[in-house]
């Protein structure tokens, strides 16, 4: 088999898979996980198996790949299909350029300078900069390595210890942070969890009270997270009060706009981000709401220089560094060595959309959000269990005059669901209560998957309260 025809074979496949995206075919196999080592071949072979081989196994994987394309999937903060995305992203293992100079990445330099400085303009830092991470949790760690050397200017070559260190983000705030102050040496017990206000967001006055008590217990506030968009509620905290509070303390002021961040774009949706250019550093996830594929992800700094220090890990590499192309070679603003390209994805898609594009793709799923929670407030077998701010929308299955445990009720809907194959959402906690979270970053999904969802929903709850037996 010449490369010639093993691609054009591996492309036929994918090309089946991206055709099929609104085929009858349920989003995840019907093999259940706990099964599919004992049904699966993976040994590694001692005499290799061939190209024809690996067109099977290819086959094999479609099969038991969740259809996250699929426009029933809602279930992360992620889905659909960008088709730049994806050739981008097969691009980008085709040429395998690593990122760290602009030698070994000529194009993809200049690229993903352009894509962070526009990232940068839009946020508002005026000589700002940043790098591609491998996603918002490393956005977070970033953000706190930075806030560590705005404190401790030699804490990079010293060490650092952060046991009297706190960092403060809300209660909604995503688990990467409790990640970021392990390995920033804060320790998870001294990360501060700030109360938030009905609606998810972060309560600024207690922050600034707990900020206050901290010190006054010989603490040293390092950093305050705000978060643009929660994981559970897609909440956004208050970034222009959270600035003001931070910076009256000379504390570093990070934003986790990993979810949010594609809110710039539409004048209807930037004010969700009000004081962000007042912060020191932001992380925004592209595969998210944007629909790159996973990974590509970025994090912005206001000051670069401060940037540059925290990734000076070495002189020595003269291998690989040379003093003339210093500026260009990206691999001084990050903390990886060899980098994949993730930015050729995003390039493509935004040059194939343009800004316009992104503001009306934002605005079309907060209007699918608004139309879910609109069903679900219509229907009196539904409620809604928290305010919305953005596409996350939670609400469980509650007919009036029922007395059932509602918690396994909706844990049982979200499992049939699953296995029926139509659709797939989370399930979540809100105050307690287990909840249906479904989320809208698909570009798959329209007015009447969304119907179709409702009425799955209903006839599952309905079929759960009767004790039937589930469909499949
Ligand atoms: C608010 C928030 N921040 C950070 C992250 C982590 O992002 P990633 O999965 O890209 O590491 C997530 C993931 O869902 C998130 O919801």
């Amino acid at each position: 088999m010449t490369p010639d025809e093993f691609f054009q074979a591996v492309f036929e496949q994918i090309s089946q898979y991206v055709g099929s995206q609104f085929d009858d075919v349920p989003i995840s196999s019907k093999i259940p996980p706990s099964s599919l080592k004992k049904i699966s071949d993976l040994k590694l072979p001692l005499e290799g198996m061939g190209l024809h081989n690996a067109l099977s196994d290819l086959a094999t994987f479609f099969e038991h790949s969740i259809r996250t394309h699929a426009p029933g999937f809602m279930n992360p903060l992620w889905g659909g299909m960008s088709l730049t995305g994806v050739a981008g992203d097969m691009v980008a293992s085709v040429t395998n350029n690593s990122m760290y100079t602009r030698e070994l990445s000529p194009f993809a330099s200049l690229i993903e300078i352009e894509i962070l400085q526009r990232a940068c303009e839009l946020i508002g830092y005026a000589h700002g900069f940043g790098s591609f991470t491998s996603g918002g949790s490393s956005g977070n760690l970033m953000g706190l390595l930075c806030a560590r050397q705005h404190l401790r200017q030699d804490s990079g070559l010293n060490g650092f210890d952060g046991s009297k260190h706190v960092i403060f983000v809300s209660e909604e705030a995503h688990f990467s942070v409790m990640m970021a102050a392990n390995v920033t040496g804060i320790g998870r017990q001294n990360v501060m969890k700030i109360r938030c206000l009905e609606d998810g967001s972060m309560d600024v006055n207690h922050l600034e009270e707990e900020i206050l008590f901290t010190k006054r217990e010989g603490f040293v506030p390092l950093c305050v997270i705000a978060t643009a968009g929660t994981t559970v509620l897609g909440s956004f905290d208050p970034i222009r009060d959270i600035v003001r509070v931070a910076k009256s303390h000379n504390i570093w002021c990070h934003v986790d706009a990993a979810w949010g961040g594609m809110a710039l774009f539409s004048s209807s949706t930037r004010k969700l981000l009000d004081g962000i250019e007042q912060s020191d550093s932001v992380c925004w996830d592209a595969h998210k709401m944007m629909g790159l594929p996973l990974m590509s992800s970025m994090f912005l700094v206001n000051d670069v220089l401060l940037l540059r220090k925290v990734c000076s890990h070495t002189t020595d590499a003269d291998y690989l560094y040379y003093e003339e192309d210093n500026e260009y070679d990206l691999g001084h603003y990050s903390l990886q060595c060899a980098r994949r390209n993730d930015v050729l994805k995003l390039w493509l898609a935004w040059r194939e959309i343009g800004d316009a594009g992104w503001a009306k793709m934002v605005e079309q799923y907060l209007d699918f959000a608004n139309y879910l929670e609109q069903k679900v407030t219509e229907n009196e077998q539904l409620e809604m269990m928290a305010p919305r701010m953005w596409s996350n929308v939670c609400f469980r299955y509650h007919p009036s005059g029922t007395d059932v445990d509602l918690d396994s009720v909706n844990a049982e809907i979200r499992e049939r669901l699953k296995n029926e194959g139509k659709f797939m959402v989370s399930r979540a906690k809100v105050r307690g209560f287990i909840v249906l979270r479904a989320v809208i970053a698909n570009n798959a999904v329209s007015k009447e998957s969304i119907d179709a969802f409702v009425g799955n929903v209903i006839r599952i709850g309905n079929d759960v309260l009767k004790g039937l037996p589930p469909k499949y």
